[in-house]
């Protein structure tokens, strides 16, 4: 039997539309062994597909398909810390753990770029799958087959404070809110702005962290369909944080706060309730360096 442990992650950050991601010390543990039958399970309350569409099982069987072999049962049992539909991951949690562990069991014929290409071919963009896979922060270009991508591990004196709201949002449905076309003005705005984002928080310069995470090719549109995402923000950035950024899709908002400012969650959290923004959560995280990891 193997233990994958795979990390949540933040994609985007800001600008980095599709292209830029980092991985998160919050974990989901899959279990994992062949098995004749399919038997998947899961340790919490969390509802999970427990037949052949289960996205872990999807994976592993099309990685045994590509290596030549085929699966024909597993038994799984998940263990799912990370939120589903919140933006921090959870199905490219799935993929890694399936790529991850179907890989392990057939002693390693996939190499890790070729678990990052694949990874990227289930989920449609590789900044999810790749910091999963490979944890700190991911920078990669995805041309539909082949990720070209660069693995920095950032140690930091930040923190990454996600500010969880009760509802859910589907990537479907928060990529469908994106406009087609944007203007030449805004897409040299949006890169310019990726680029400062790695280059900041890769030399400490903490302060361009308001600017980078500036955006419009997807959070305007994304905070249309998150009701109090506006406030949060406000509240985010009066409370001292160097940046605020929708996290991946949505809805999770997360603010990249300094670990001297010791008390932003305590007081976060009491200015949501005094604002009478209810069912929110709010979780301090930190980067995952490290990635999924076979136990
Ligand atoms: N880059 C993706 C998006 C991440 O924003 O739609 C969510 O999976």
């Amino acid at each position: 039997m193997i233990q994958i442990r795979i990390p949540a992650t933040s994609a985007n950050l800001g600008a980095g539309f599709d292209a830029l991601g980092l991985a998160l010390n919050y974990y989901n543990y899959v279990t994992m062994e062949e098995s004749d039958r399919i038997d998947i399970t899961s340790n919490d309350d969390q509802p999970i597909p427990t037949d052949e569409s289960n996205l872990i099982y999807t994976s592993a069987k099309d990685l045994f398909a590509v290596c030549g072999h085929e699966l024909k049962g597993l038994k799984l049992v998940q263990t799912n810390n990370i939120p589903m539909a919140r933006g921090l991951g959870s199905s490219s949690a799935c993929i890694i753990a399936g790529l991850v562990g179907a890989n392990t069991m057939l002693g390693g014929p996939l190499n890790l770029d070729e678990l990052v290409n694949m990874a990227a071919q289930i989920e449609g963009h590789p900044d999810n799958t790749a910091p999963a896979l490979l944890g700190g922060i991911v920078t990669a270009v995805f041309d539909g087959n082949k990720v070209e991508w660069v693995k920095q591990e950032v140690f930091t004196r930040l923190k990454f404070v996600a500010i969880i709201p009760n509802y859910e949002l589907k990537t479907e449905k928060a990529r469908a809110a994106l406009p087609e076309k944007i203007a030449h003005k805004d897409a040299v705005f949006n890169l310019s702005r990726a680029a400062l984002f790695s280059a900041s928080l890769l030399t400490g310069k903490y302060e361009n962290l308001r600017t980078a995470v500036d955006d419009r090719l997807h959070q305007p549109y994304r905070m249309e369909l998150m009701p109090h995402a506006k406030e949060v923000f406000d509240i985010a950035y009066t409370l001292g944080a160097y940046g605020v950024y929708v996290s991946g899709a949505g809805p999770t908002v997360m603010a990249i706060v300094d670990e001297e400012n010791r008390f932003f969650t305590g007081k976060m959290e009491f200015s949501l309730e005094a604002a009478g923004i209810q069912g929110w959560r709010v979780q301090e995280l930190s980067i995952d360096n490290i990635g999924a990891k076979v136990e």
